[in-house]
């Protein structure tokens, strides 16, 4: 019994540990459609479910603050489209350009990214991974306009 009680306690601690591990980064993004009417924003966690937007909204541009959402995410839309990267007048923020604009069913992320000023290369100039939003210059993750 005492053998049991005491399994049982390390397996719950286990269990914490892994799920303080498995925390996961959560793309902030923002569906813009032409002329900024009834855009909105949508919290997508990188866990590789796919989140719903529930909006018919003709989407033009997706803000991508801080993650990759290019390259990490899957995004759904109604139609065919392409997909490309552009930054927004700000010329911090990443965007996804939507063509031709249309309904964006759901957003699925998955992966890691290097947030802003964090090292994207280690000792061994190995990447960490891509950055959520800037390149990676002299190891560092950097705003776009500020390199
Ligand atoms: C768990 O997190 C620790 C500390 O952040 C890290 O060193 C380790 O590699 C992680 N393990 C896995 C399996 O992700
Ligand atoms: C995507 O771009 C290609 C090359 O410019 C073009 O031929 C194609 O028609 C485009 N597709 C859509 C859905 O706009």
């Amino acid at each position: 019994m005492k053998f049991l009680s005491c399994f049982v306690a390390i397996g719950l601690f286990a269990g914490v540990s892994i799920a303080q591990n498995s925390t996961v980064q959560i793309a902030h993004v923002t569906l813009r459609s032409e002329g900024d009417d009834h855009s909105f924003p949508l919290d997508v966690p990188a866990n590789g479910k796919p989140v719903f937007t529930y909006s018919t909204l003709p989407v033009q541009l997706i803000d991508a603050p801080d993650y990759d959402v290019l390259q990490l995410c899957a995004i759904q839309t109604v139609g065919p489209a392409n997909l490309s990267s552009t930054i927004a007048s700000d010329g911090v923020t990443q965007q996804v350009v939507i063509d031709p604009p249309q309904t964006v069913t759901s957003i699925a992320c998955q992966g890691t990214c290097v947030e802003t000023w964090g090292a994207c290369v280690d000792a061994n100039a190995q990447s960490l991974g891509p950055c959520c939003n800037g390149l990676c210059i002299a190891s560092r993750c950097r705003p776009f306009n500020q390199p």
